[in-house]
């Protein structure tokens, strides 16, 4: 007769211990470890049953299999992500940090897809049907026939899942919330939601229903509970934004029937989520009309979707003795090389000022290809020269000094042309894609040649500054 044994399960990456630890050894992470009672292996049952498995017939490659059509939304930035809508029998895991709206999303999904018709089950172990409802109907979703649920046991869920029709269209909101009768450790351990995933997606698989789970995140954006988790299922979403700005990006970090370049762009409204169908004109949105030193717009790349975004510098002299840099939206440490590179390459003095870098509109910027513009701006601040209003920037900064080629040259170019861009400081490109999709590159090949550019502009601004003032004050020292 096996013993129920109980192992230590590190809460943060599911390693297993044999006894209590204050630190888990295999993630670094203090206090993560609890105590859960053991699972049973893989074949476990079946070893205890005595039973031998049973044949099955084997299929060869060459088969035909019917693709079933996909479960399409309607909410064009989530099918896009999903790779064109959801595969049926897939498992999806939508990971985000509390408020940024998971709920939300979902609920407007399932109103868009129980409206073409499908069955379609909300189950929230978070809220109650009433708070479901109560949000629907601020969305002006009520009408929609979703089949709502506030329960939290697997059991019961499957059993009611598969009662009747097989829904085409399922959400679990959150895993977190959802335990099963088989385990015995608490809601929200290690065991109980890898058990209960596994339930889910067991049914999913069988009854052909796209399962879409939500997990919560730990602090440093790494979805709760075990990794285990993401393996198991077919596609990891990710949810992000910042609160103080309304804007929402859907990620894939793993599609296994899609691609994971795809990003979704939602802004949150009073009215729930909005489709944001072009990204760039709500990040430039914001930008001054009235031009001012230290602003640049760099053609960027978010998956394999061009976004233009304004990139703010301020060099300020400091009064510290070891100046500040402060970044927001993008790598300090990249901050640092641009400014080393530009000390050594351009000649400028730069230790001497604070630096202060920005990211318009609360959007992370991860691209190498976002130095250039960086640069530009950080130039622009410290010699007070007004960047053209109708040109974009990127490329990659080299530690030499020369401006490196970026990817997705065509993409950015188009974009830029598309919002009115007419030109395009960037690395020379060897051949010249895109260049007839609009505007026009201006070769940039080393941050010297940048600084230069930027300077001259400075100096004819300037001087026609002083030629114009000249000439209003020429009457008066004539008359
Ligand atoms: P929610 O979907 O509950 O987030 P999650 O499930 O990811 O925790 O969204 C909560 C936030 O969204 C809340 O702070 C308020 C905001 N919100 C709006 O701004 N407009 C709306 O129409 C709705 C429903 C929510
Ligand atoms: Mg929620």
């Amino acid at each position: 007769m096996a013993r129920l044994r109980s192992s230590y399960v590190c809460q943060n990456c599911g390693a297993i211990t044999q006894r209590w630890q204050g630190k888990c050894e295999s993630c670094g992470e203090w206090n993560t470890i609890i105590e859960e009672a053991a699972a049973l292996g893989v074949g476990a049952a079946a070893t205890r049953r005595g039973a031998a498995g049973r044949a099955f017939p084997l299929e060869d490659l060459s088969g035909v299999s019917k693709p079933e059509p996909r479960v399409v939304t309607g909410v064009d930035e989530l099918d896009r992500v999903a790779g064109g809508g959801f595969v049926p029998g897939s498992a999806t895991l939508i990971g985000g940090e509390p408020g940024i709206g998971k709920s939300t999303l979902l609920i407007q999904a399932c109103a868009a897809v129980a409206r073409s018709g499908a069955r379609v089950v909300y189950v929230s172990g978070e809220e109650s049907t009433a708070q479901v409802r109560l949000r629907a109907q601020r969305l002006g979703l009520q009408g929609a026939p979703v089949q709502l649920a506030a329960q939290t046991l697997v059991e019961d869920i499957v059993a009611t899942l598969a009662s009747g029709d097989a829904p085409k269209f399922v959400v679990i909101d959150s895993i977190q919330t959802m335990w099963s009768d088989a385990i015995e450790s608490a809601p929200g351990t290690v065991s109980q939601v890898r058990g209960a995933a596994q339930a889910l997606i067991r049914f999913a698989k069988a009854s052909g229903s796209a399962l879409l789970i939500v997990g919560h995140v730990t602090k440093d954006g790494q979805i709760a509970g075990p990794r285990v988790v993401e393996h198991m299922v077919d596609a990891v979403f990710s949810f992000e934004g910042d609160g103080a700005h309304a804007f929402r990006l859907l990620r894939a970090a793993k599609n296994r029937f899609g691609a994971t370049d795809e990003v979704g762009v939602f802004e949150m409204t009073g009215a729930g989520l909005a489709e944001v169908p072009n990204p760039s004109a709500l990040f430039l949105g914001g930008r001054d009309a009235a031009a001012a030193p230290g602003a640049s717009v760099f053609a960027g790349v978010e998956g394999a979707r061009p976004l233009l975004v304004e990139i703010q510098a301020l060099v300020a002299p400091t009064s510290l003795g070891t100046p500040r840099r402060a970044v927001v939206g993008w790598e300090p440490n990249r901050l640092a090389m641009v400014l080393a590179v530009l000390e050594s390459h351009a000649g400028l003095k730069l230790g001497a000022y604070d630096i202060y870098l920005n990211v318009a509109g609360g959007l992370r910027v991860a691209e190498p290809a976002a130095d250039l513009a960086a640069a530009a701006a950080l130039i622009s601040s410290l010699t007070g020269a007004i960047l053209p209003h109708d040109a974009v920037y990127f490329g990659e900064i080299a530690l030499s000094g020369s401006v490196r080629p970026v990817s997705h040259t065509g993409l950015r170019l188009k974009e830029a042309a598309k919002l009115g861009f007419a030109r395009a400081f960037a690395p020379p490109a060897p051949n010249a894609e895109g260049e007839a999709a609009g505007a026009s590159v201006a070769p940039i090949g080393s941050v010297a040649s940048l600084a230069a550019l930027i300077a001259a502009a400075a100096v004819e601004a300037k001087t026609s500054a002083a030629q114009a003032s000249n000439r209003a004050r020429l009457p008066t020292h004539a008359g």
